[in-house]
């Protein structure tokens, strides 16, 4: 796998920045700065189409988000080939609160689910959505080998880790595709991480770059980006927003690449 090979369905190459709809699906136990309501059906839909015709065309959900998948499924059914998806397995939030279940059939049922809950065929991306117990859920669980034969059923594009150590992102990538990690201007101990990655021609989605909206300055943004994209290996940014103003503002701030110069 090389970078290069990271496209939406109908083979255009994924967007540099891909929407987070954790704000979409569920507003409780989150920690943004200010609470928020869950964006009506209307101005979702919005949302998602100004995404869509300003570039960006990588959509990042959960099963743990709420409503995220259901509602992604029934937006989306008309362009479903013009998106690259990214779900993940192994979280559930019921009630209020979280359980993780890594288990062969729990992760069988989710991708299922998920199928059927984002009225598609395929998953571009499925990731283990981690409970910060990165290396058990590899090595003690084979939860990237469940996912992996999944994947040589045609269900899955590609698969990955979404994680919450260095340690457990240096693993996932020997078997993975993408290792989604976070990083942002307070946050870096996972760089070596991004390091790792470039050197297996291995890709990285990148979570909380704004550090879940605490920098968000037009000057932290603009840094952000600069820091995050000199590593290779970051093939997208997942920048949760429900605001298009904000979608718009950060795309405005992205550092040109060398083709635009
Ligand atoms: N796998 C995991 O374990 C995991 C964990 C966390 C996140 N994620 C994924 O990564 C995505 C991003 O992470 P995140 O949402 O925690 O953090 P983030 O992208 O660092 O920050 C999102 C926050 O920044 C605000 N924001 C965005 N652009 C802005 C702008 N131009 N000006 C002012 N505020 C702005 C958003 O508010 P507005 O809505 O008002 O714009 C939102 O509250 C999530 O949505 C999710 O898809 C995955």
């Amino acid at each position: 796998m090389t970078l290069q090979t990271l496209t939406t369905g109908n083979g255009q190459p994924i967007s540099r920045l891909g929407l987070g709809t954790v704000k979409l699906g569920r507003n409780e136990q989150v920690k943004y700065p200010q609470a928020f309501s869950i964006p009506d059906d209307l101005t979702a839909k919005k949302l998602l189409s100004t995404a869509l015709s300003l570039g960006i065309n990588i959509v990042d959900t959960a099963p743990a988000y709420g409503q995220s998948e259901e509602r992604l499924g029934r937006f989306l059914i008309n362009q479903r080939h013009e998106w690259h998806i990214v779900t993940k397995v192994g979280e559930e939030f019921n009630h209020g609160q979280s359980h993780f279940d890594f288990s062969k059939k729990h992760i069988r049922f989710s991708i299922e689910r998920s199928l059927k809950r984002l009225r598609t065929d395929y998953l571009d991306t499925v990731l283990l959505h981690s409970n910060g117990n990165d290396v058990d859920i590899i090595q003690r669980d084979g939860a990237l080998d469940t996912l992996l034969a999944i994947k040589r059923e045609g269900l899955i594009r590609y698969i990955g880790v979404s994680t919450k150590t260095t340690e457990g992102g240096l693993l996932a990538l020997n078997d993975s595709d993408i290792v989604m990690a976070s990083y942002n201007l307070r946050y870096t101990e996972e760089e070596a991480v991004l390091k790792k990655a470039e050197t297996l021609s291995k890709a990285i989605f990148i979570k909380k770059a704004f550090d879940s909206g605490y920098a968000c300055s037009t000057e932290a943004i603009s840094k952000t980006f600069k820091k995050i994209f000199s590593f290779p290996a970051v093939a997208s940014i997942i920048i949760g927003t429900i605001n298009t103003h904000h979608l718009e503002n950060n795309l405005a701030l992205l550092p040109k690449q060398k083709a635009e110069l």
